[in-house]
Protein backbone atom coordinates (compact mmCIF):
# COMPACT_ATOMS: atom_id res chain seq x y z
CA UNK A 1 0.00 0.00 0.00
CA UNK A 2 1.44 2.99 -1.15
CA UNK A 3 0.61 6.59 0.92
CA UNK A 4 -0.78 9.99 -1.50
CA UNK A 5 -0.78 13.47 0.20
CA UNK A 6 -2.98 15.74 -2.41
CA UNK A 7 -3.14 19.14 -1.93
CA UNK A 8 -6.56 20.75 -3.71
CA UNK A 9 -7.78 17.29 -3.55
CA UNK A 10 -11.41 18.55 -4.22
CA UNK A 11 -9.98 20.22 -7.33
CA UNK A 12 -10.72 18.27 -11.19
CA UNK A 13 -7.44 16.15 -11.07
CA UNK A 14 -7.15 16.00 -7.26
CA UNK A 15 -10.50 14.46 -6.76
CA UNK A 16 -10.57 12.11 -9.34
CA UNK A 17 -7.05 10.40 -8.31
CA UNK A 18 -8.14 10.42 -4.94
CA UNK A 19 -10.61 8.50 -6.08
CA UNK A 20 -9.00 5.48 -8.79
CA UNK A 21 -5.91 5.88 -5.80
CA UNK A 22 -8.10 4.78 -2.46
CA UNK A 23 -10.07 2.19 -5.44
CA UNK A 24 -6.57 1.09 -5.78
CA UNK A 25 -6.29 -0.05 -2.15
CA UNK A 26 -4.03 3.05 -1.59
CA UNK A 27 -3.92 5.53 1.25
CA UNK A 28 -5.06 9.22 0.21
CA UNK A 29 -4.53 12.31 2.70
CA UNK A 30 -5.64 15.35 1.13
CA UNK A 31 -6.24 18.72 1.88
CA UNK A 32 -8.33 21.88 0.03
CA UNK A 33 -9.57 25.29 0.98
CA UNK A 34 -12.43 25.14 -0.98
CA UNK A 35 -11.10 28.28 -3.36
CA UNK A 36 -12.49 27.06 -6.53
CA UNK A 37 -14.20 23.63 -5.28
CA UNK A 38 -16.62 22.45 -2.35
CA UNK A 39 -16.37 19.27 -0.47
CA UNK A 40 -19.45 17.99 -2.73
CA UNK A 41 -16.43 16.65 -5.23
CA UNK A 42 -15.26 14.02 -2.43
CA UNK A 43 -18.31 13.82 -0.57
CA UNK A 44 -18.28 10.04 -1.76
CA UNK A 45 -15.00 9.35 -0.39
CA UNK A 46 -15.87 11.02 3.09
CA UNK A 47 -16.42 7.63 4.57
CA UNK A 48 -14.02 5.46 3.26
CA UNK A 49 -11.17 4.77 5.67
CA UNK A 50 -8.45 4.81 3.11
CA UNK A 51 -9.27 8.50 2.58
CA UNK A 52 -8.58 11.66 5.18
CA UNK A 53 -9.88 14.94 4.37
CA UNK A 54 -8.96 18.20 5.99
CA UNK A 55 -9.83 21.91 5.52
CA UNK A 56 -6.58 23.38 4.92
CA UNK A 57 -5.69 26.26 2.75
CA UNK A 58 -2.18 25.50 1.61
CA UNK A 59 -0.65 29.21 2.42
CA UNK A 60 -1.50 28.60 6.03
CA UNK A 61 1.31 27.66 7.83
CA UNK A 62 -0.50 26.50 11.00
CA UNK A 63 -2.43 24.36 8.76
CA UNK A 64 0.55 22.85 7.16
CA UNK A 65 2.68 22.33 10.65
CA UNK A 66 -0.73 20.18 11.45
CA UNK A 67 -0.48 18.34 7.99
CA UNK A 68 3.23 17.59 8.63
CA UNK A 69 2.80 16.09 12.23
CA UNK A 70 0.05 13.96 11.18
CA UNK A 71 1.98 12.52 7.85
CA UNK A 72 4.71 11.88 10.83
CA UNK A 73 3.11 9.81 12.58
CA UNK A 74 1.28 7.63 9.33
CA UNK A 75 5.25 7.41 7.70
CA UNK A 76 5.95 5.34 10.82
CA UNK A 77 3.23 2.95 9.87
CA UNK A 78 5.60 1.93 7.07
CA UNK A 79 4.18 2.44 3.31
CA UNK A 80 5.49 0.88 -0.52
CA UNK A 81 5.61 4.75 -1.67
CA UNK A 82 5.51 8.08 -0.24
CA UNK A 83 3.65 10.76 -2.50
CA UNK A 84 2.81 13.87 -3.05
CA UNK A 85 1.01 15.72 -6.07
CA UNK A 86 0.64 19.28 -5.64
CA UNK A 87 -2.54 20.25 -7.34
CA UNK A 88 -3.66 23.38 -5.12
CA UNK A 89 -3.56 26.45 -7.25
CA UNK A 90 -4.90 29.59 -7.75
CA UNK A 91 -6.00 28.26 -11.46
CA UNK A 92 -8.54 29.98 -13.56
CA UNK A 93 -8.11 32.49 -16.12
CA UNK A 94 -10.00 35.72 -14.00
CA UNK A 95 -7.25 34.97 -11.03
CA UNK A 96 -4.54 34.99 -13.55
CA UNK A 97 -4.12 39.10 -12.50
CA UNK A 98 -3.75 38.71 -9.58
CA UNK A 99 -0.14 38.43 -8.94
CA UNK A 100 0.28 38.27 -5.27
CA UNK A 101 -2.08 35.60 -4.47
CA UNK A 102 -0.99 33.65 -7.44
CA UNK A 103 2.42 33.88 -6.65
CA UNK A 104 1.95 33.10 -2.77
CA UNK A 105 -0.44 29.83 -3.48
CA UNK A 106 1.25 28.32 -6.81
CA UNK A 107 5.03 29.33 -6.28
CA UNK A 108 6.09 30.39 -2.55
CA UNK A 109 3.47 27.32 -1.01
CA UNK A 110 4.24 24.70 -3.88
CA UNK A 111 7.66 25.59 -2.62
CA UNK A 112 7.05 24.76 1.02
CA UNK A 113 5.38 21.85 0.12
CA UNK A 114 8.12 20.78 -1.92
CA UNK A 115 10.34 21.34 1.18
CA UNK A 116 8.00 19.36 3.11
CA UNK A 117 8.15 16.38 0.87
CA UNK A 118 11.79 16.10 1.18
CA UNK A 119 11.65 16.93 5.21
CA UNK A 120 9.55 13.69 5.30
CA UNK A 121 11.31 11.55 3.09
CA UNK A 122 8.48 11.32 0.68
CA UNK A 123 9.54 9.52 -2.43
CA UNK A 124 8.29 11.12 -4.99
CA UNK A 125 6.55 14.87 -5.57
CA UNK A 126 4.59 15.41 -8.81
CA UNK A 127 4.53 19.11 -9.53
CA UNK A 128 0.95 20.14 -11.66
CA UNK A 129 2.75 23.36 -13.62
CA UNK A 130 0.79 24.43 -16.79
CA UNK A 131 1.19 24.86 -20.84
CA UNK A 132 0.58 28.53 -20.55
CA UNK A 133 3.94 28.62 -19.79
CA UNK A 134 4.42 27.98 -23.87
CA UNK A 135 2.82 31.79 -23.97
CA UNK A 136 2.57 32.88 -27.45
CA UNK A 137 4.56 29.65 -28.58
CA UNK A 138 1.69 27.61 -27.92
CA UNK A 139 1.10 25.78 -31.03
CA UNK A 140 3.78 24.55 -33.37
CA UNK A 141 3.43 21.18 -36.67
CA UNK A 142 3.04 18.08 -34.78
CA UNK A 143 2.55 19.91 -31.02
CA UNK A 144 5.27 22.08 -28.74
CA UNK A 145 7.43 19.93 -27.26
CA UNK A 146 8.85 20.56 -23.65
CA UNK A 147 12.24 21.41 -24.78
CA UNK A 148 10.99 24.39 -26.59
CA UNK A 149 12.26 27.61 -26.41
CA UNK A 150 9.53 29.88 -25.08
CA UNK A 151 8.30 33.45 -26.26
CA UNK A 152 6.37 34.82 -23.11
CA UNK A 153 3.98 38.04 -23.14
CA UNK A 154 5.61 40.00 -20.43
CA UNK A 155 3.77 42.98 -18.05
CA UNK A 156 5.04 45.12 -20.83
CA UNK A 157 1.57 43.35 -22.48
CA UNK A 158 -0.35 41.69 -19.58
CA UNK A 159 -0.48 40.85 -15.88
CA UNK A 160 -2.12 37.16 -17.31
CA UNK A 161 1.27 35.65 -17.77
CA UNK A 162 1.97 36.06 -14.25
CA UNK A 163 0.67 32.89 -13.45
CA UNK A 164 2.74 30.90 -16.43
CA UNK A 165 5.69 32.78 -14.99
CA UNK A 166 5.40 31.43 -11.45
CA UNK A 167 4.55 28.12 -12.58
CA UNK A 168 7.34 27.92 -14.47
CA UNK A 169 9.37 28.88 -11.67
CA UNK A 170 7.98 25.83 -9.90
CA UNK A 171 9.74 23.71 -12.97
CA UNK A 172 13.37 24.76 -11.42
CA UNK A 173 12.42 24.13 -8.17
CA UNK A 174 10.90 20.59 -9.12
CA UNK A 175 14.31 20.15 -11.22
CA UNK A 176 16.68 21.29 -8.92
CA UNK A 177 15.43 18.65 -5.88
CA UNK A 178 15.90 16.14 -8.03
CA UNK A 179 19.20 16.96 -9.68
CA UNK A 180 20.22 17.55 -5.92
CA UNK A 181 19.55 13.78 -4.98
CA UNK A 182 16.43 15.09 -2.75
CA UNK A 183 13.52 13.58 -3.88
CA UNK A 184 12.58 12.36 -7.60
CA UNK A 185 9.48 13.66 -9.42
CA UNK A 186 8.62 15.80 -12.34
CA UNK A 187 6.28 18.82 -13.61
CA UNK A 188 3.52 18.26 -15.57
CA UNK A 189 1.94 21.03 -18.24
CA UNK A 190 -1.56 20.11 -18.41
CA UNK A 191 -3.96 21.73 -21.09
CA UNK A 192 -7.38 22.64 -20.27
CA UNK A 193 -8.60 20.24 -18.19
CA UNK A 194 -12.16 19.93 -17.53
CA UNK A 195 -14.54 17.39 -15.65
CA UNK A 196 -18.04 16.54 -15.48
CA UNK A 197 -18.11 18.48 -11.49
CA UNK A 198 -17.03 21.61 -12.51
CA UNK A 199 -17.80 24.08 -10.69
CA UNK A 200 -16.15 27.11 -12.09
CA UNK A 201 -18.48 29.09 -13.91
CA UNK A 202 -16.55 31.29 -15.90
CA UNK A 203 -14.17 27.87 -17.17
CA UNK A 204 -15.11 27.80 -20.67
CA UNK A 205 -17.58 24.39 -20.58
CA UNK A 206 -19.42 25.06 -17.23
CA UNK A 207 -20.09 28.91 -19.17
CA UNK A 208 -21.03 26.74 -22.26
CA UNK A 209 -23.61 24.71 -20.87
CA UNK A 210 -25.01 27.11 -18.58
CA UNK A 211 -25.62 30.34 -21.07
CA UNK A 212 -27.24 27.47 -23.32
CA UNK A 213 -28.99 26.00 -20.82
CA UNK A 214 -30.16 29.69 -19.91
CA UNK A 215 -31.43 31.10 -23.07
CA UNK A 216 -29.62 29.05 -26.11
CA UNK A 217 -27.12 32.39 -26.03
CA UNK A 218 -24.31 32.29 -25.17
CA UNK A 219 -21.48 35.26 -24.75
CA UNK A 220 -17.89 35.22 -26.00
CA UNK A 221 -14.54 36.93 -26.02
CA UNK A 222 -13.78 38.44 -29.66
CA UNK A 223 -10.29 35.80 -29.36
CA UNK A 224 -13.16 33.17 -29.99
CA UNK A 225 -13.65 34.25 -33.26
CA UNK A 226 -10.14 32.37 -34.13
CA UNK A 227 -8.97 30.74 -31.26
CA UNK A 228 -8.95 27.03 -31.04
CA UNK A 229 -8.23 24.54 -27.95
CA UNK A 230 -8.08 21.28 -26.98
CA UNK A 231 -9.75 19.70 -24.08
CA UNK A 232 -8.35 17.31 -21.29
CA UNK A 233 -10.88 15.00 -19.29
CA UNK A 234 -9.45 14.92 -16.22
CA UNK A 235 -9.85 11.04 -16.07
CA UNK A 236 -7.27 11.59 -18.35
CA UNK A 237 -5.28 14.05 -16.01
CA UNK A 238 -5.55 11.66 -13.52
CA UNK A 239 -4.23 8.69 -15.40
CA UNK A 240 -1.24 10.74 -16.28
CA UNK A 241 0.00 11.56 -12.98
CA UNK A 242 -0.53 8.09 -12.41
CA UNK A 243 1.53 6.35 -15.21
CA UNK A 244 4.19 9.01 -14.23
CA UNK A 245 4.25 8.06 -10.38
CA UNK A 246 4.29 4.24 -11.70
CA UNK A 247 7.17 4.74 -14.21
CA UNK A 248 10.22 5.58 -12.03
CA UNK A 249 13.24 6.29 -14.70
CA UNK A 250 10.56 9.51 -15.90
CA UNK A 251 10.71 10.70 -12.43
CA UNK A 252 13.76 12.38 -13.15
CA UNK A 253 12.62 16.00 -12.74
CA UNK A 254 11.83 17.05 -15.79
CA UNK A 255 8.66 18.10 -17.52
CA UNK A 256 5.52 16.65 -19.30
CA UNK A 257 2.93 17.71 -21.47
CA UNK A 258 -0.08 16.48 -20.80
CA UNK A 259 -3.23 17.46 -23.71
CA UNK A 260 -4.58 15.63 -26.68
CA UNK A 261 -5.03 16.83 -29.94
CA UNK A 262 -7.92 16.83 -30.34
CA UNK A 263 -8.16 20.12 -31.41
CA UNK A 264 -11.61 22.76 -31.56
CA UNK A 265 -12.69 26.26 -32.62
CA UNK A 266 -14.00 27.62 -29.50
CA UNK A 267 -17.25 28.18 -31.68
CA UNK A 268 -17.37 25.05 -32.64
CA UNK A 269 -17.30 23.69 -29.08
CA UNK A 270 -21.03 25.55 -28.41
CA UNK A 271 -22.29 23.81 -31.24
CA UNK A 272 -21.10 20.56 -29.57
CA UNK A 273 -22.20 21.57 -26.40
CA UNK A 274 -25.60 22.79 -27.86
CA UNK A 275 -26.23 19.77 -29.95
CA UNK A 276 -25.61 17.15 -26.74
CA UNK A 277 -28.46 19.58 -24.74
CA UNK A 278 -30.67 19.66 -27.83
CA UNK A 279 -30.74 23.03 -29.01
CA UNK A 280 -30.54 23.71 -32.60
CA UNK A 281 -29.32 26.71 -33.67
CA UNK A 282 -27.40 28.22 -30.46
CA UNK A 283 -27.16 32.24 -30.47
CA UNK A 284 -23.34 32.87 -30.40
CA UNK A 285 -22.08 37.06 -29.39
CA UNK A 286 -19.05 38.11 -29.06
CA UNK A 287 -17.73 40.81 -26.32
CA UNK A 288 -14.67 41.97 -25.08
CA UNK A 289 -11.41 40.83 -25.81
CA UNK A 290 -7.95 39.13 -23.18
CA UNK A 291 -5.12 40.32 -24.58
CA UNK A 292 -1.81 37.38 -25.03
CA UNK A 293 -4.13 35.29 -25.59
CA UNK A 294 -2.77 32.33 -27.78
CA UNK A 295 -4.57 31.46 -31.31
CA UNK A 296 -4.03 27.83 -30.64
CA UNK A 297 -2.70 25.48 -27.80
CA UNK A 298 -1.40 22.39 -29.24
CA UNK A 299 1.26 19.98 -27.06
CA UNK A 300 3.08 17.52 -28.45
CA UNK A 301 2.46 14.09 -25.62
CA UNK A 302 5.27 12.09 -27.75
CA UNK A 303 7.58 12.06 -24.62
CA UNK A 304 4.92 11.44 -21.74
CA UNK A 305 3.66 8.47 -24.85
CA UNK A 306 7.16 7.13 -25.51
CA UNK A 307 8.06 6.93 -21.71
CA UNK A 308 4.97 5.76 -20.07
CA UNK A 309 2.58 4.33 -22.48
CA UNK A 310 -0.12 6.76 -21.68
CA UNK A 311 -2.82 7.88 -24.05
CA UNK A 312 -5.83 9.82 -23.65
CA UNK A 313 -8.64 7.36 -22.98
CA UNK A 314 -12.44 10.15 -23.13
CA UNK A 315 -12.98 11.75 -26.64
CA UNK A 316 -14.46 15.13 -26.50
CA UNK A 317 -17.73 14.39 -27.46
CA UNK A 318 -17.77 11.27 -24.98
CA UNK A 319 -16.60 14.19 -22.51
CA UNK A 320 -19.19 16.92 -23.60
CA UNK A 321 -21.55 13.74 -23.14
CA UNK A 322 -20.47 13.02 -19.37
CA UNK A 323 -20.55 17.06 -18.49
CA UNK A 324 -24.39 17.52 -20.10
CA UNK A 325 -25.48 14.48 -18.09
CA UNK A 326 -24.31 15.74 -14.96
CA UNK A 327 -25.47 19.61 -16.01
CA UNK A 328 -28.81 18.17 -17.00
N1 LIG B 1 -7.58 23.08 -15.10
C1 LIG B 1 -6.72 23.34 -16.06
O1 LIG B 1 -7.09 23.58 -17.19
C2 LIG B 1 -5.24 23.30 -15.79
C3 LIG B 1 -4.42 23.58 -16.84
C4 LIG B 1 -3.07 23.59 -16.61
C5 LIG B 1 -2.58 23.31 -15.36
N2 LIG B 1 -3.38 23.02 -14.35
C6 LIG B 1 -2.79 22.76 -13.04
O2 LIG B 1 -3.22 21.50 -12.56
C7 LIG B 1 -3.33 21.53 -11.13
C8 LIG B 1 -4.67 20.97 -10.75
O3 LIG B 1 -5.66 21.86 -11.21
P1 LIG B 1 -7.13 21.41 -11.50
O4 LIG B 1 -7.30 21.26 -12.94
O5 LIG B 1 -7.50 20.25 -10.62
O6 LIG B 1 -7.88 22.75 -11.08
P2 LIG B 1 -8.89 23.03 -9.89
O7 LIG B 1 -9.04 24.50 -9.75
O8 LIG B 1 -10.11 22.22 -10.12
O9 LIG B 1 -8.13 22.47 -8.61
C9 LIG B 1 -7.29 23.24 -7.80
C10 LIG B 1 -7.73 23.02 -6.36
O10 LIG B 1 -6.84 23.74 -5.50
C11 LIG B 1 -7.60 24.32 -4.48
N3 LIG B 1 -6.86 25.44 -3.89
C12 LIG B 1 -6.63 26.66 -4.42
N4 LIG B 1 -5.93 27.42 -3.56
C13 LIG B 1 -5.72 26.64 -2.47
C14 LIG B 1 -5.07 26.87 -1.23
N5 LIG B 1 -4.51 28.05 -0.94
N6 LIG B 1 -5.04 25.85 -0.34
C15 LIG B 1 -5.62 24.65 -0.59
N7 LIG B 1 -6.25 24.40 -1.75
C16 LIG B 1 -6.30 25.38 -2.68
C17 LIG B 1 -8.90 24.75 -5.15
O11 LIG B 1 -9.97 24.96 -4.24
C18 LIG B 1 -9.14 23.58 -6.10
O12 LIG B 1 -9.95 22.58 -5.47
C19 LIG B 1 -3.10 22.99 -10.72
O13 LIG B 1 -1.79 23.13 -10.22
C20 LIG B 1 -3.24 23.76 -12.00
O14 LIG B 1 -2.44 24.92 -12.02
C21 LIG B 1 -4.73 23.00 -14.52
Amino acid sequence: MDLYVISGVAGMTGNELARQLTAAGHKVVGFDNFFASSIDTVRDLLGNESFEFFEYDIDNADNMASLKAKLEKDVVRGYSRFVFVNCAAVVHTEHFYHVNRTFRTNVESMKSFLDMAIELKADTYINCSTSEVYSMDSWTRGGVREDSFLTLANAEHSQRTSYAVGKLMTEFFMRDAVNEGKISGCSIRFANVYSKNELYPKHIIPHILTSLKKDGRVELLENSKKNRRTFLHNYDSCAAVKALIDTPSALDGSVYNVGTDEEITIVDLVKLCADKLGIKDPEIVFDGYRESDPERRLLSTEKLVTRTGWKPRVTLEKGIEMCVERFK
